[in-house]
């Protein structure tokens, strides 16, 4: 892919972003979702790709836009897989709480894994760490290779975890091998990123979360030269017969970065929504907005925040005023 897409798919998060923050607040996560899912389709449609939605908004009959098969981008230029979470984070922004963004991931052709709408056993590090983490071992051991990895003592590692019942012997597990935690409510692919970031101020993501943000989160790290793995978390026989139709013959299987993500030539771009560790959210002024974005390539490794200002009067289209 040429690199100056990588501001096009900017473009994209930004929209998504500044369409779905006006609802910050509103106690209606749908509307949120939804705002942000439009803005998204739309701004795809002015960039030259023949993208194929891989990730998206579920199957053509639960989802009108962003569904996984539809064809997005003008028809012209590279053939892409596209994995999309237009708005990562929908209680987040009903609630106005920090943490939410809009986020997709481009990479060439049949190289994202076509991750099912369900739950998948995590663990992210940054590049420092590459190597250092497992899905067989247990979560003190990781933990201490993460830290002997970072030439880091294990009271001074921070793992991020969703803070849910099903995580009470992880987070036991954690605290008594002596790493600080950090508890979320929502929105597992941030974190995961922020591994990668220098001074981010998290060194680990660990948990259960979904398995399409896994692949997203699994984009950003393939870019940054970070490392993941993950394993499905099946509920019943109807997940592990959909995992089947999308290619995943073995359900049980670790999955690696490389399987997740099966080139360096992909792209991420995540826009903050509210305010986060990494992103600032979006931020109104009289006819004016600004947004916070980061972008990635996996081809140089080159990581960018770009801090836009976008004079509204000029973007009907793309940001709708509630009234
Ligand atoms: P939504 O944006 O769909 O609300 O998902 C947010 C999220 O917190 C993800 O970041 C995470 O992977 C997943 O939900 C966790 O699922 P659950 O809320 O069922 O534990």
């Amino acid at each position: 892919m040429d690199r100056e897409l990588a501001l096009e798919f900017a473009r994209v998060t930004e929209a998504a972003a500044l369409n779905s923050a006006r609802w910050m607040g509103k106690g209606d996560k749908i509307a949120a979702d939804d705002a942000a899912v439009r803005a998204m389709r739309s701004m795809f449609d002015t960039i030259h790709i023949q993208g194929t939605v891989v990730i998206g908004e579920g199957e053509m009959d639960e989802a009108p836009m962003l569904y996984i098969g539809e064809k997005v981008g003008s028809g012209k230029g590279p053939k892409v897989d596209i994995a999309v979470d237009p708005l990562e984070g929908t209680n987040l922004v009903a609630k106005g709480m920090n943490g939410s963004i809009a986020v997709l991931a481009v990479a060439e052709e049949n190289c994202l894994l076509h991750a099912p709408d369900m739950y998948m056993e995590k663990i992210a590090v940054g590049p420092g760490a590459k190597g250092a983490i497992s899905l067989e071992a247990s979560p003190e051991e990781n933990v201490i290779n993460v830290a002997k990895a970072l030439g880091k003592s294990v009271q001074d590692i921070t793992v991020v975890i969703l803070d849910r019942p099903r995580h009470e012997k992880l987070i036991q597990a954690v605290r008594k091998v002596g790493a600080r935690i950090r508890l979320i409510t929502d929105g597992d692919v941030s974190p995961a990123v922020a591994t990668a970031i220098p001074n981010s101020g998290v060194d680990m993501v660990m948990g259960i979360g979904g398995a399409p943000e896994g692949v997203l989160a699994a984009a950003a790290l393939r870019c940054m030269d970070g490392d993941m793995q993950g394993r499905l978390v099946p509920g019943n026989e109807e997940e592990i017969e959909r995992a089947k139709k999308l290619g995943i013959g073995d359900i049980n299987k670790i999955l690696t970065l490389d399987d997740m993500v099966r080139t360096d030539d992909v792209i991420f771009a995540a826009t903050g929504i509210t305010d986060g560790d990494m992103l600032q959210g979006v931020r109104f002024y009289a006819d004016r907005a600004t947004t916070h974005t980061v972008v990635m390539r996996g081809q140089t490794g080159t990581l960018r925040f770009i801090k836009a200002h976008h004079y509204l009067k000029k973007k009907p289209k793309y940001v709708q005023t509630l009234g």
